[in-house]
């Protein structure tokens, strides 16, 4: 078999083992947790521990409630975490912040997109799902 046959297979085992129902997937991190930890490890470096932003010269913006990043739709925020602040694409960026879609799994990048939202005040998370914050994901 070649490679890529190897890797559809070895995928399609893989979604085989999702949704089976009865039998109990071990989690080794919770979403919130996992969120949590892939924040301090792979955002706080540029946008602070609290998501305060601007801590060094690349002046990352806030992402907590001082912040703006409520008004991104969740398909924009991810955008900005997977392709980080290109030019081109569906970030609406700048170009200083570094793509991590590489660096993170599937699951890293949906836990802390979620992690983002409790940064936010309670307006803000309602603002962002009146905009259509959650559509797509
Ligand atoms: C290398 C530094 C760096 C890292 C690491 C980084 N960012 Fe950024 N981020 C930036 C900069 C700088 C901007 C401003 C836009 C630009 O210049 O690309 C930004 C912009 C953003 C925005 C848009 C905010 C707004 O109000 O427009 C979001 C959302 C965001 N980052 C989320 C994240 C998340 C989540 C992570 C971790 C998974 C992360 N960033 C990691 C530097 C970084």
């Amino acid at each position: 078999m070649n490679r890529a046959l190897f890797v559809m297979a070895a995928l399609l085992v893989a979604l085989a083992g999702c949704g089976g129902g009865t039998t109990a997937t071990p989690t080794p991190v919770d979403p919130a947790t996992l969120g949590q930890q892939t924040f301090t490890s792979y955002c706080a470096p540029c946008h602070g521990a609290n998501g305060e932003g601007f801590i060094n010269a690349l002046n990352a913006p806030a992402l907590n409630a001082d912040g703006e990043s409520y008004m991104l739709s969740d398909a924009a925020i991810l955008a900005a975490i997977i392709d980080g602040g290109s030019a081109s694409g569906d970030t609406p960026l700048g170009g200083a912040m570094a793509p991590l879609g590489d660096a993170l799994s599937a699951e890293q990048e949906a836990a802390v997109l979620q992690y983002v939202h409790t940064l936010w005040n309670d307006d803000q998370r309602a603002a962002h799902e009146t905009a259509g914050g959650h559509e797509g994901q």
